[in-house]
């Protein structure tokens, strides 16, 4: 693979973020690819965060792109309101709905980029011969629900699988993960594959969000770098 092949993208996630100052917190994080909006129902998971509208202002409050990660049980009936709110990625979780490529194709249709999340006891057969039908590929690195959790280095096999996938058909599709991405473990996910990261306490947590994205970046650049002249 040509090295513009391997940019990677950080998406800090406001879940970590003061939730009564949000305008505030998304500018703390403007040299971000996009903003991981984590949507939760209190069902899927068990914690509540934020719908719709939390996602529309967002959009007009800040120029930056929506990632959106829907926690939700109904997403057949929910996830496309989000594409139409203009999210620049919708992800929904395998989990969540009988039909995952029917829903990626309707997210498509609404102009949003089509995701599927995998939880830690999800494996990942189903879904490599269907990689074509998304654009991103979440492989989640925490049970969902909660930030601050500790990263699960049992997923790196998942990652490689679908890093292999994607390389041999040559697909545009964003391999993300999330939960517990820091600087020690986003090397290891993206030596694995990874090349999307959500983080979420590491980038709220930090005296300077805006040097602790670049940072990840830089470790995760050069982690993808060495993975592919290697590989
Ligand atoms: C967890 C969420 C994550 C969370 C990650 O269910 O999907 O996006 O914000 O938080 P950290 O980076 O703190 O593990
Ligand atoms: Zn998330």
């Amino acid at each position: 693979m040509s090295d513009e092949g391997r940019s990677v993208r950080i998406h800090p996630s406001i879940l970590s973020a003061d939730f009564v100052n949000m305008q505030a917190d998304l500018a703390r994080i403007s040299s971000a690819d996009a903003v991981h909006v984590d949507v939760m129902d209190n069902h899927f998971v068990p914690n509540l965060t934020f719908g719709p509208e939390m996602v529309r202002r967002i959009r007009a409050v800040s120029a930056i792109p929506l990632d959106v990660h829907l926690m939700i049980t109904d997403v057949d009936r929910w996830a496309v309101g989000y594409a139409e709110l203009g999210a620049q990625s919708v992800t929904f979780h395998a989990e969540a709905t009988d039909d995952p490529v029917d829903l990626a194709r309707r997210l498509r249709h609404a102009g949003a980029r089509a995701g599927i999340a995998l939880k830690p006891d999800t494996p990942v057969s189903a879904y490599v011969d269907q990689l074509a039908e998304f654009d991103l590929v979440l492989v989640m690195t925490v049970e969902p629900g909660f930030g601050g959790q500790d990263f699960r280095d049992d997923m790196m096999p998942k990652l490689r699988t679908l890093r292999e996938q994607i390389d041999a058909e040559d697909l545009d599709v964003l391999l993300q993960v999330d939960g517990g991405i820091g600087e020690q473990t986003i090397r290891i996910a993206a030596t694995a594959g990874a090349d999307g990261f959500v983080a979420g306490s590491s980038v709220y947590g930090a005296a300077d969000p805006g040097s602790a994205i670049a940072s990840l970046r830089e470790v995760a650049r050069a982690a993808r770098n060495a993975a592919g002249s290697s590989g």
